[in-house]
């Protein structure tokens, strides 16, 4: 064997993918861990999903392969989606793609727009992939900082000041993660300028927009936005179904066909059971935004009791799926970490792992029963 590829050293194990070995070992040798680290809803998918899937098992041809851009009714149901949740009209045979979920849309779209030597612009604080998908195509990120006082805005003036002739991406992600930063319109528009300004392409990252967000929000409905912005979405975090694996790439036709060519090399078209109950999933009413929001508003209730016994501070005008805490001045993020999943069996995340700026945070799912958030609670206490 005559080695692996340079791409391999560019990349480290994804942190979950190693550290959730950590946690299942402990688990293994009788430990009950508490998972508050990761972001995968634990709240079940409505029943008529469930149901959809199970018929379509018995149809005779459920079993083989399915077109690539995903069956039409599935591609209606998303235009249906987005119509009814951010008044944005997308025409569901050319300007949208579902996907394995929004993680592999990373991927696929750095793989169309990329070249090795682009640059990329990256949110410090944001979601790993962003970089580590950058890397692997021997492409260069660029970090920029947010004002989380100012719902996340970017620091475009500091941007302005660089030299952005090689910046071909800009990744953004509202409501943002780790910090469950809002957004919001005034931010999507300047992106907009900034974006047309110095001909870069918009990619928003949007999997957290019916999560504890009253407003949620589509840059794609942004004036100018469909010039140059491609819009991720995924029913992961909307439809409790991370494990399914269903995602959608939305906005320029001729954009995602060039998406469309490199995926199709890649993987063929999602199982029809998945497909059958992303339908469903994605026409739930207003019930099922609201039952989400009330168990998810109940849940971070008791994780800001968390975060006041360990003397950690937050914001409480956010959005999405966790807490974002400040650990006190002088104590160390990491120490915090171990000293929990060690000593008490809760296990949260550092938040140097979304970036530099996230040196003395912890990032605190509410991916858990209130049940176990208060156990968690409980062993603080004693
Ligand atoms: C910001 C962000 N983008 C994308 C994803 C990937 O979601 P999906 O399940 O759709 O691949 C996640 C998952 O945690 C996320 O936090």
């Amino acid at each position: 064997m005559k080695g692996f590829s340079d791409r391999v050293e560019t990349v480290q194990e994804y942190y979950f993918s190693a550290k959730l070995r950590e946690v299942n070992q402990l688990i293994a040798e009788g430990k009950p861990v508490i998972n508050l680290g990761i972001g995968s809803p634990d709240l079940a998918p409505d029943r008529m999903v469930i149901d959809a899937l199970k018929s379509t098992v018995e149809h005779p041809r459920a079993h083989g392969y399915q077109n690539y851009q995903g069956i039409p009714e599935l591609r209606i149901a998303m235009a249906e989606f987005y119509a009814r949740e951010y008044r944005v009209t997308l025409n569901p045979t050319k300007e949208i793609l579902p996907l394995m979920g929004s993680k592999e849309g990373i991927m696929h779209l750095s793989m169309a727009f990329l070249n090795p030597g682009d640059q990329v612009l990256i949110p410090d604080l944001g979601y790993p992939t962003y970089t580590s998908v950058t890397r692997l195509l021997g492409a260069e990120p660029l970090f920029y900082s947010m004002d989380l006082a100012k719902k996340g805005k970017p620091n475009l003036e500091a941007l302005e000041k660089l030299d952005l002739s090689r910046v071909k991406i800009m990744w953004i992600n509202y409501p943002h993660m780790p910090t469950g930063a809002t957004g919001s319109k005034e931010i999507l528009r300047e992106l907009v300028a900034f974006a047309e300004k110095h001909d870069i392409v918009i990619l928003h990252d949007n999997p957290y927009s019916h999560i504890l967000n009253p407003e949620p929000l589509s840059i794609l409905a942004i004036p100018g936005a469909e010039k140059v912005a491609l819009e991720l979405n995924s029913l992961s975090k909307t439809f409790n179904m991370p494990g399914w694996r269903i995602g959608m790439l939305c906005g320029r036709a001729d954009w995602i066909e060039a998406v469309l060519k490199i995926k199709s090399n890649m993987d063929s078209g999602m199982f029809l059971g998945l497909q059958k109950g992303a339908v469903a999933a994605l026409s739930l009413g207003k019930n099922w935004f609201s039952d989400l929001d009330e168990q998810y508003q109940n849940r971070r209730k008791l994780v800001w009791k968390m975060g006041d016994l360990l003397n950690l501070t937050y914001p409480k005008d956010t959005s999405g799926l966790f807490v974002w805490c400040k650990v006190p001045e002088g104590k160390s993020a990491d120490e915090l970490v171990d000293y929990l999943l060690y000593e008490k069996n809760i296990f949260i995340t550092p938040g140097r792992v979304f970036g530099p700026a996230g040196e003395g945070y912890v990032r605190i799912s509410l991916c858990m029963p209130e049940f176990k958030i208060l156990e968690a609670i409980n062993r603080i206490k004693s």
